[in-house]
């Protein structure tokens, strides 16, 4: 297929909430709330954004520079770029995690819709907190639930996806992405007048040192990968449909904003409801599908808002879902000469049968986690980190950053600097603490 066959993003609007639309998912909303609660709330924030500042960006932006520079997938950039050696092995170490991590995706994603669903049904009203959390442990040991609701998520981003760059991955997540704020913004607005506000804040924002330990900022790395979409190849496919030639630094610093914007509020929309119930906020990954189901339960209007947080949480996950399976589509467009509908049912299908594994047995899904999460991910990140600082034709990394000398020429070196030592230590660190 020719390069210009392979689709574009039509605007600078539609390409920053594409970016959004992968960064803000599950990790946001999900996983932050607990891991902040786990790792001493404001002490969690203080080394997550140093973190994000650190390791995540210039993460984010080498493979920009990857995608731009080469615009191609995340197999033929590495063939492009570094023709006759073998760094083409990260796109493919990149399709494994993506098909792992999407169907792990894909199961808690699911897990979103089927509460969604019941907020819709009943709003959790007259349920005891008992009821919820056997509600929540039986439907996710159950057989069919948690395979049918994953099998459907994997069937809506493929419907998406099959649309194509523009009318699909685009148009949807320019919908999707303002309406997920406005609905989060709102659920804010709701915390505020809660009697549990001020306690909740405290525990948000205030740092408790003495729940950090090593682990924190082990947690704290894995979370930037995960959250940022980083490790997997698919800021590499999203930048290579950027044609803008705009300012990198920038629209990539906006997108981490808009992230870490994200995971702060829904702490706010999270942390106070649960102080106000007198519920405790370490709940680890329950927090969401346990504790919260109670808060709504007890609140005032706790109907519409169970339908408006459990609606945010499904249009991230989807936008999130969405971006995985692109990365995979655009290779098997490309590896295997196929048509955008076939690679779409061909990679879905492949998604189904390992969705329907995870769903079936907690081993698996805890395995997928752990394999793509923590040990996957950071280790395609640091190929990358290593290829972009070290390998990569330094005049077209430093011209495809400036976007040939016009921006962020006062970055660069600071980016350089990361992108060599600072980015690979770190994320040493998590692989070699896992061995
Ligand atoms: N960033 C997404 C989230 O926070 C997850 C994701 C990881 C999406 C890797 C794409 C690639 O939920």
């Amino acid at each position: 297929m020719k390069e210009s066959n392979r689709g574009a993003f039509a605007s600078k609007f539609g390409l920053i909430m594409a970016l959004a639309g992968s960064a803000i998912g599950l990790g946001n909303i999900w996983r932050f709330p607990f891991l902040a609660g786990e790792n001493g709330g404001g002490a969690f924030l203080i080394i997550y954004l140093a973190l994000v500042a650190l390791v995540g960006l210039p993460m984010v932006l080498s493979e920009f520079v990857i995608g731009r520079s080469s615009g191609l997938d995340a197999v033929k950039s590495f063939k492009k770029l570094a023709p006759k050696t073998k760094w083409y092995y990260t796109g493919y170490l990149a399709v494994i995690i993506g098909f792992v991590l999407l169907a792990f995706y894909s199961v808690v994603s699911g897990w979103a819709f089927r509460f969604l669903w019941e907020s819709v049904a009943t709003g959790f009203v007259g349920q005891s907190a008992a009821d919820i959390k056997d509600s929540f442990h039986s439907f996710t040991a159950s057989l069919w639930g948690p395979m049918l609701t994953g099998l459907v998520f994997v069937g809506l981003c493929a419907l998406i996806i099959a649309q194509g760059v523009e009318k699909g991955v685009e148009k949807f997540n320019k919908i999707l992405i303002p309406l997920l704020f406005v609905m989060l913004v709102a659920l804010c607005i709701n915390s505020v007048t809660l009697d549990g506000w001020g306690e909740g804040m405290r525990f948000l924002f205030l740092p408790d040192w003495s729940a950090v330990t090593f682990q924190t900022f082990l947690d704290a790395l894995g979370q930037v990968f995960f959250t940022l979409s980083i490790g997997m190849g698919v800021m590499i496919t999203y930048a290579s449909y950027d044609k803008s030639k705009g300012n990198m630094v920038r629209s990539k610093v906006t997108v981490s904003i808009l992230d870490t914007t994200v995971a702060i509020i829904s702490g706010i929309a999270i942390f106070p409801a649960v102080f106000t119930f007198g519920l405790t906020p370490t709940e680890g990954p329950e927090l969401v599908f346990v504790t919260l189901p109670n808060v709504f339960a007890q609140m005032p209007f706790g109907w519409p808002l169970a339908i408006l947080f459990f609606g945010v949480l499904s249009i991230a996950a989807i936008t999130s879902g969405i971006s995985i399976l692109e990365m995979l589509v655009s290779i098997f467009i490309e590896r295997f000469d196929m048509s955008r509908r076939r690679a779409t049912i061909v990679t879905s299908l492949m998604t189904a049968v390992l969705t329907v594994l995870c769903a079936l047995s907690s081993d698996i899904f805890n395995f997928f986690d752990m394999l793509s999460s923590n040990l996957l991910m950071p280790l395609c990140g640091l190929l990358v980190a290593i290829f972009v600082g070290w390998f990569m034709d330094k005049k077209l990394r430093g011209s495809t950053f400036t976007t040939n000398g016009q921006y962020a020429t006062a970055i660069y070196p600071i980016f350089v600097f990361l992108i060599r030592y600072v980015v690979p230590i770190s994320i040493a660190f998590i692989i070699v603490s896992l061995i």
